[in-house]
């Protein structure tokens, strides 16, 4: 039986997960659910945002769905997430940006480069390592390699190697790999690369970049489509894989059922794709673009329609079919 590991987490996680849940149910009732509670109110609560016991019981799921944590800024709190990520060693993280006249697909590495963990603080000096390796860069290219042949067949590097050395490696790894394996492929510096996919998004199909890179330009790109509330994304590593969405747990509007769930609703729909059900994901989708074609809204999308009511349209036009 398939098991799914439901994660809230903190803020709006509360509120757009539930929503998701529901819909998988709808689409799966046979599949089991169950929660495991991280993050930083468990911290608040035990002292602990993320027990071993946790880890363990997410990789007892066949796939874990995942609202999002709060990381406060503080010198010795470990963001649950990144230790996730780390200990299931889902490498790949896949941020589709999809709109009219384009189809982006980030895929950004997820284990090391600026997010190594290998840091130090003192009070007048601090330093994180940013760590480039062949293994690290080989398996993502070759995944983003994957994606682009089974999609418009372009890969785009983004990459600062006219300053770091580590970029060097990742760049001209990413070259020969995409040589090799006889795709289209450019490379471009982040910085011009960021402001060119918002001026040019049709260009684009597959990017493949570092760590910090992607999350930078996955949060920039989502401007393309309306804001941070549509952007969904899997986490996928060779035994273990988790669907989150790209914002973050909100604290500026959580708790006020104002939150897009549709980022939630599509990482519910690539969590389907990954357990084999391709078709759930497209019904999801055409679900929730039927919804906004009513012009049923959540307040980021200059609706008003709530977090709640939003999913319950979506179950209602999945219901009718
Ligand atoms: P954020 O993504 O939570 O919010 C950024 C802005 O986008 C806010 O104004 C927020 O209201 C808005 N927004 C986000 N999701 C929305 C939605 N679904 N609908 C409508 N508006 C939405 O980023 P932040 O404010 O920089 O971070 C808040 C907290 O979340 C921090 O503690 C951060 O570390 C954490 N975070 C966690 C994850 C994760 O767990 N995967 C991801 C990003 C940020
Ligand atoms: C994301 C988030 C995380 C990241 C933070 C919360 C650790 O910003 O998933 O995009 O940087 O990866
Ligand atoms: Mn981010």
């Amino acid at each position: 039986m398939t098991r799914v590991a439901i994660v809230e987490g903190d803020g709006i996680g509360h509120e757009v997960i539930p929503v998701a849940r529901k819909v998988l149910e709808l689409l799966h009732p046979e599949y089991e659910y169950f929660p495991v509670e991280v993050g930083y109110h468990r911290w608040e609560m035990t002292g602990c945002p993320c027990a071993d016991r946790d880890i363990a019981d997410l990789k007892s799921a066949d796939a874990i769905l995942f609202g999002a944590v709060t990381t406060p800024p503080m010198k010795d709190y470990q963001s649950v997430v990144l230790r996730i990520r780390k200990a299931l060693d889902l490498f790949a993280n896949l941020r589709p940006v999809k709109g009219t006249g384009f189809d982006i697909m980030i895929v950004r590495e997820n284990t090391e480069g600026l997010y190594s963990g290998s840091e130090e603080i003192s009070d007048d000096r601090a330093t994180t390592l940013r760590v480039v390796t062949r293994e690290g860069t080989e398996r993502i290219v070759r995944s983003a390699i994957r994606l682009a042949k089974q999609r418009r067949g372009k890969l785009t590097i983004g990459h600062k190697a006219n300053v770091l050395k580590s970029d060097v490696l990742f760049r001209d790894i990413c070259l020969a790999e995409s040589k090799a394996a006889g795709i289209s492929y450019n490379d471009k510096f982040i910085d011009a690369l960021a402001l060119d996919v918002l001026q040019h998004p049709a260009s684009y199909d597959v990017i493949v970049t570092t760590n910090i890179f992607g999350d930078i330009l996955s949060d920039t790109t989502s401007y393309l489509v309306g804001g941070l509330g549509l952007i969904p994304s899997a986490n996928i590593g060779d035994c273990y894989a988790l669907f989150e969405p790209v914002h973050g747990s909100a604290p500026d509007i959580a708790g006020r059922n104002i939150a897009n769930p549709i980022a939630a609703l599509r990482s519910a729909g690539m969590l389907l794709a990954y357990c084999g059900d391709s078709i759930g994901l497209d019904r999801i989708e055409s679900a929730i673009q039927e919804v906004l074609a009513t012009g049923i809204k959540t307040r980021d999308l200059g609706g008003s329609t709530g977090t709640r009511e939003f999913g319950d349209a979506v179950l209602h036009m999945l219901h009718r079919k």
